[in-house]
């Protein structure tokens, strides 16, 4: 179990005044949790990804992986343990499909044999193998977002945790809902733990174990939501409705 706790982080300003971003927000995160995280626009949700991601590791308040008591970050950073998808993910534009999954691994020093088996692997976990050839700008900007989550798998071959910051929101809805189950299955496939930020409800209902709702600046959690309608999920049925209508009263 993953335990956040984040007593306050700030930034500074171009005025010089400190701008309190996070107070007191804290949350667990179980072994393939599905969490998401809603809120209003800058109330700190990319904030809250980079910090749990090892970008940011200027804030106040700890983060733990029980029940390992070892340091979060060395457990996990170091280690390349979270992968990290950030709104707009850039591919290399010059390097096809396959080479951009390769990029990270070259990186590494991992073997040419096991290099080949994880990219075969990751294209076909999300159904791209004819793609491979294929440069980033000859793909849709949902097939991108496909090759971002393979990028993000094959640089943590061992990764757990996978945070994904509004993944989504530049796709139009039809291509949005298909990544959503080819999600669910990436999830469900390779055991993952996802802390999913994005705005839309629809979205997080669909997608979700539980979404926390957080409060405008300086964020914390308002509200805690289960959600246990099985997957696959039905939007237009009452149950999934009532749950959109109950999200929706909170971000008001
Ligand atoms: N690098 C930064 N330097 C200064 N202020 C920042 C920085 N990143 C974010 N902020 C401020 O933190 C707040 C939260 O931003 P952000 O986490 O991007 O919100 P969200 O992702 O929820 O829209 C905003 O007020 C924003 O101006
Ligand atoms: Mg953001």
């Amino acid at each position: 179990m993953f335990k956040f706790g984040i007593n306050s982080k700030k930034f500074i300003t171009p005025e010089k005044t400190e701008n309190l971003v996070l107070k007191n927000l804290e949350f667990n995160v179980t072994e393939n949790d599905f969490v998401s995280i809603i809120g209003p626009s800058g109330c700190g949700k990319t904030t809250i990804l980079r910090i749990l991601a090892g970008f940011d590791k200027d804030f106040d308040g700890s983060l733990e992986y029980s029940p390992k008591s070892d340091n979060y970050y060395e457990n996990f950073e170091s280690l390349g343990k979270i992968g990290y998808i950030p709104q707009e993910f850039s591919l290399f534009p010059w390097l096809n499909i396959e080479k951009n999954i390769r990029f990270g691994l070259n990186i590494k020093n991992i073997s040419k044999e096991d290099q080949d088996e994880t990219v075969e692997r990751l294209l076909d976990l999300v159904g791209m193998n004819e793609f491979r050839k294929y440069l980033p700008h000859e793909i849709s900007g949902g097939m991108k977002q496909k090759i971002a989550i393979c990028r993000a798998l094959a640089i943590n071959p061992t990764s757990k945790l996978i945070v994904m910051d509004e993944p989504f929101s530049a796709l139009d809805a039809q291509t949005r809902n298909s990544l959503q189950e080819d999600l669910l299955e990436i999830w469900r496939k390779q055991k993952l733990t996802i802390v999913f930020v994005t705005h839309n409800i629809d979205e997080a209902t669909f997608l979700s174990k539980r979404v926390l709702v957080l409060t405008k600046l300086p964020a914390k959690v308002l509200k805690e939501f289960n959600i246990e309608i099985p997957h696959p999920r039905d939007r237009t049925s009452l149950e999934f409705n009532k749950i959109r209508k109950d999200l929706l009263g909170y971000l008001n």
